[in-house]
């Protein structure tokens, strides 16, 4: 049932491909209008949302932090994103135009499934993103975007993170173009592209797999390592070092890049590893001088890098190249290197990548 590969968890990642062009079949109706079916929501109750919170945990929750990205950016409506089991124990600033998007892979987190009862209770519109059809969280939001990542079996959230992402930007550009902020020129390019993301990661998985593990062996002796990045590159480090700490047990923490010299660098010493997602972008210069400050007290420096970008080999050690995409897309694409990284990490020392100790695929109770 692996399919031939060694675990679920890098059967699941190369599912990849197929889980972006399954989540946006169908998605784009030949008026370039989006098409989601299951929306629930009319497009004059979308054109008054003037706040979105995300509610999330864990790698769901990292998937909420590429959309406030995207939809601050494209709809131009503040959004917060939020743990769930933080949000459902405060009082949040709710009214009848407020969004909230609930994302769960497995549909039933208790803490995500108590905030999106109370977001409805003080008269939130609820938009759930899952993978699982019919689960409580599908059932009790006024409408569902399904990930169509198909069971996931690896304790690891893998293939339902890029399905999440691909929703996330779906419902983006959906309020994008409600609210006049993206043309249907605009909102027809942008959903190509997200399309094209299906063979770049293809590319990352057919390309890289020397790179990464002699990235993986510079770190796999460590006794803590740092992910930083900018803008999409810092939301999807969070997402690098919880992958790398749940199934290698090595420590890992995320830090946006521009934080570093206010407190972590100081953890650097010679052979410290940094893993730094430095795909060109408009602030890649200032993450790639972040780097420079980081070589220059000696640590090992990996770079999830854009494809062609030789100067990048002057600061990192490692350079895993993921193909140039635009930056509003580039997490999909950039997130595969990390997850391939801390599987070899994890494989290198001698874990269970499926089954990591004290986690459960499922978190039914709070
Ligand atoms: C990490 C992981 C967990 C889940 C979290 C939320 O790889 O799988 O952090 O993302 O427990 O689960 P769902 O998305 O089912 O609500």
């Amino acid at each position: 049932e692996k399919g031939g590969y060694p675990d679920f968890m890098l059967k699941e990642i190369f599912e990849q491909p197929r889980v972006v062009r399954d989540t946006l079949v169908g998605r784009l109706a030949p008026t370039g209008e989006l098409d989601i079916d299951e929306l629930g929501l009319t497009y004059e109750q979308l054109d008054v949302i003037d706040r979105v919170y995300v509610i999330a945990c864990g790698t769901s929750y990292h998937a909420g932090l590429i959309a406030k990205n995207l939809i601050e950016g494209w709809a131009r409506i503040p959004c917060e994103v939020e743990a769930a089991s933080e949000f459902r124990y405060r009082n949040p600033i709710i009214t009848p135009s407020t969004l909230v998007v609930a994302v769960s892979q497995s549909g039933e987190t208790a803490d995500t499934l108590a905030a999106i009862r109370d977001a409805r209770i003080k008269g939130a519109k609820v938009f759930g993103i899952t993978n699982v059809v019919g689960s409580p969280v599908a059932r009790e939001s006024d409408g569902v975007i399904y990930t169509k990542a198909n069971k996931e079996i690896a304790v690891a959230s893998t293939k339902s993170f890029i399905g999440q992402v691909v929703s996330l930007t779906l419902l983006a550009l959906l309020l994008g173009q409600v609210k006049g902020k993206l043309t249907t020129a605009q909102v027809r390019m942008l959903f190509h592209e997200l399309g094209d993301t299906a063979e770049q990661i293809q590319w990352v998985l057919d390309t890289q797999k020397e790179a990464v593990h002699e990235a993986a062996l510079a770190c796999k002796d460590a006794r803590s390592a740092l992910f930083v990045g900018r803008g999409m590159g810092a939301a999807i480090s969070n997402e690098g070092a919880l992958k790398l700490k749940e199934i290698s047990y090595l420590h890992a923490e995320a830090y946006a890049a521009g934080e570093m010299k206010h407190g972590p660098i100081a953890l650097i010493d010679p052979g410290f590893p940094v893993i730094a997602v430095a795909t060109k972008s408009p602030t890649y210069d200032k993450t790639v001088s972040n780097l420079k400050e980081c070589e220059a007290r000696g640590a090992r420096i990996i770079a999830v890098a854009t494809e062609g970008d030789e100067d990048i080999r002057k600061v990192a050690d490692h350079v895993i190249y993921v193909p140039a995409v635009r930056d509003a897309l580039s997490a999909i694409t950039a997130t595969v290197p990390l997850q391939l990284l801390a599987r070899e990490v994890a494989i290198l020392r001698g874990c269970d990548v499926d089954q990591p100790r004290n986690l459960a695929k499922s978190v039914t109770v709070e």
